[in-house]
């Protein structure tokens, strides 16, 4: 077993199970990263404002890009006995450069190494998956882009209720994956304060600099109160939060897709890459994937319960409870990544059957709303209107009719307004291209929304790059 930098304190060495129960770097050597690059920022400017030797800071920096180097080559393993990822990192310098290596913990401790390493890599991460779910839209909008004339019923509690068409429903999602965008960037906002300088709790006696080191890394600004840097974990929830709306989104979505490809809908069909089969039926084609995005939802929820839960009743400042935020943002981080990466090729390859959706929205009246609007246009009250239109389609149903084929002498018998124009007028095509207004299905109104998201996405990469 590695010797405890702590051990000072201590007559005996811990108990085995309790090392393992306590060491966190089965799950935090992720972060080894962050951690030497805090470590160097760190060193920097402990030799600057003279608190350490020049020679011994620039000899530690040099040793940590050494370590950071071989753990990427694979040269370097981690040492499982070790706590956590930083003594770890720590007891390897000591170990290559001797004694300089006992001073990069001056002015610092491991709650506000561990606060700093974890903020760094979630604002990794969190631009990881917001590059994903842009491709995600961008998926959509193509998709969108193909399918401005291709008629579908619209529902509400999942009964066909009224004309859209496919690029309308998927641009739906496409606003939602939108806002999860917005969420992950305000989560990285709230995230982007440096805590290093906290110390344990309470800051430090030695003249540092902390602006330098927020600097050296890239934060917009530092943290104000040494005790939250330590102890804050909202960051953590907020972006878990985010994941889990992110999820949901996709759930939805999912559940469609599932529903879509039942003999019940079959409005598309999975590419075959993107299906499963029966190991007892042969003729089945299952679509798991969409299935276990809607079950890994779960999953992200339940890390953000645990986040929340785990804080809730901590006093201030830093408590090893807090250990627990790690496996459980990185999980919600890891499940949203591989289902937003799997989803994307999925949603890519999908047919669309356009025929059978069309052949849907014939069926289900979703056009009697438009018959009603008819009358109104004709003079008639809008309740009126919805009254003789409700009682024209009770008689289709009896007498297995659409509002299409019903002659025109049954409608002249509940109403004179009607004319022959009607048959024009409840066209699925005219219902839709009707609709033309802002947020509408029409053709021209789905265009503009795609053109809104395409820009918008197109705008904040230019930011991104600037
Ligand atoms: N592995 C610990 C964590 O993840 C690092 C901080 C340890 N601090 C302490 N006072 N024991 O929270």
């Amino acid at each position: 077993m590695a010797k405890k930098l702590w051990a000072g304190r201590f007559s005996k060495e811990v108990d085995e199970k309790v090392n393992d129960f306590n060491s966190s770097i089965s799950f935090d050597a992720r972060m080894y990263r962050q951690d030497i690059e805090g470590s160097i920022a760190h060193a920097g400017m402990l030799g600057e404002t003279g608190i350490i030797d020049k020679e011994e800071s620039r000899k530690i920096i040099e040793g940590l890009k050494g370590i950071l180097s071989d753990i990427e080559s694979g040269k370097l393993q981690f040492d499982p006995c070790a706590e956590d990822i930083h003594m770890f990192v720590e007891a390897e310098l000591t170990e290559r450069i001797g004694d300089a290596g006992k001073r990069l913990h001056t002015a610092r401790s491991r709650n506000d190494q561990v606060a700093l390493d974890i903020r760094m890599y979630l604002k990794h991460e969190a631009k990881e998956i917001t590059a994903l779910v842009k491709e995600l839209v961008k998926t959509l909008c193509g998709i969108a882009s193909e399918h401005l004339e291709t008629v579908m019923p619209g529902y509400t509690h999942l009964q066909r209720a009224q004309p859209i068409t496919f690029a309308h429903h998927l641009m739906a999602y496409a606003q939602m994956f939108l806002r999860d965008i917005g969420r992950l960037s305000d989560a990285c906002g709230r995230m982007d304060f440096m805590p290093l300088g906290s110390g344990a709790l309470a800051s430090t006696t030695y003249p540092i600099d902390r602006r330098m080191v927020c600097e050296a890394l890239g934060f917009e600004d530092i943290t104000q109160n040494s005790l939250d840097g330590v102890s804050d974990r909202d960051f953590c929830i907020e972006l878990s939060a985010a994941l889990s709306i992110l999820m949901m989104h996709l759930s939805r979505l999912s559940e469609e897709i599932i529903l879509w490809c039942s003999w019940e809908f079959k409005f598309i069909e999975l590419d075959d890459a993107y299906a499963t089969g029966s190991s007892i039926m042969p003729q089945k084609k299952n679509p798991d994937i969409a299935e276990l995005v809607r079950g890994k939802t779960g999953r992200v929820y339940g890390d953000l319960i645990t986040l929340l839960t785990m804080m809730k009743g901590l006093p201030l400042a830093y408590n090893k409870d807090m250990q627990e935020d790690k496996e459980a943002v990185f999980d919600a981080l890891d499940t949203a990544k591989l289902c937003v990466s799997t989803f994307i090729p999925m949603l890519k390859t999908m047919k669309v059957l356009k025929e059978n959706m069309r052949n849907a929205a014939a069926r289900g009246f979703i056009n009697a709303t438009d018959c009603a609007d008819y009358l109104v246009k004709k003079g008639l009250a809008f309740r009126d209107a919805y009254k003789i239109t409700g009682r024209l389609v009770a008689i289709c149903i009896d007498n297995g009719l659409t509002l299409e084929t019903l002659p025109l002498e049954e409608y002249k018998k509940l109403s004179h307004a009607f004319e022959g124009d009607v048959y024009d007028a409840i066209k699925l095509e005219a219902c839709v291209n009707g609709r033309n207004v802002p947020g509408g299905p029409a053709p021209d109104a789905v265009k503009m929304q795609i053109d809104f998201v395409m820009k918008k996405l197109q705008k904040e990469e230019k930011e991104n790059e600037a």
